[in-house]
């Protein structure tokens, strides 16, 4: 073997060795890193507040509104939070302004339109005792009391003024 060759196994085999050291450390380190990550994320994964805090996230994405049905699960979940919180209205006016015009004023999911003459004449001539008692306990998509916890009087007065919206 001559001095050249020689020195060049010598090269090539510390070369492999100082290699091999380096991958056998980046593999190493790759393992650290997941296992860090996993430990890590699992203890953020099932913190009460991080689940709570992504629940509140995808909330408003989790309801979805399908044109031409009914979806009274939809409603009652969007008319109801708002409601129980608002004051009692003192007029029916200011209560159908408050919440029965959020279905009532454009006519949504069947609700029969404020003001619409067609649409209320077949249900004021089942008579005003039948009308307080859907709108006080709920009919089909009507939630009861639109959602509210509003005393008899309140819903009446709501009842009365879409009622003399419809005939005037
Ligand atoms: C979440 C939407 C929604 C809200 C809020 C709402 N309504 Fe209705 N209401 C409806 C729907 C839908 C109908 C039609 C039900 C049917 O006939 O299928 C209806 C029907 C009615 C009727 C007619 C019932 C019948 O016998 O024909 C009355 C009266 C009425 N609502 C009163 C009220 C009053 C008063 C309020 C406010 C306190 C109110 N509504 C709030 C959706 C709503």
């Amino acid at each position: 073997m001559s001095n050249a060759e020689a020195s060049d196994t010598h090269f090539l085999n510390s070369f492999s060795v100082v290699l091999g050291i380096l991958i056998i450390v980046a593999i190493g380190l790759f393992a650290l890193a997941r296992s860090l990550g996993q430990v890590q994320l699992k203890d953020q994964m099932t913190q009460a507040t991080y689940l709570s805090a992504v629940q509140n996230n995808i909330a408003p994405f989790g309801q979805e509104a399908v044109a031409g049905q009914v979806n009274p699960a939809l409603t009652a979940a969007t008319a109801a939070p708002s409601a129980p919180a608002a004051a009692v209205p003192k007029t029916g006016e200011a209560a159908f302004q408050q919440v029965c015009s959020s279905c009532h004023g454009l006519g949504l999911n069947g609700a029969p339109k404020a003001g619409d003459k067609a649409a209320w004449a077949p249900r004021i001539a089942q008579g005003l005792p039948v009308l307080y008692q859907h709108a006080e306990h709920g009919y089909k998509a009507m939630p009861p009391r639109g959602g509210t916890n509003w005393p008899d009087a309140t819903i009446q007065a709501a009842v009365n003024y879409m009622v003399s919206l419809a005939k005037k």
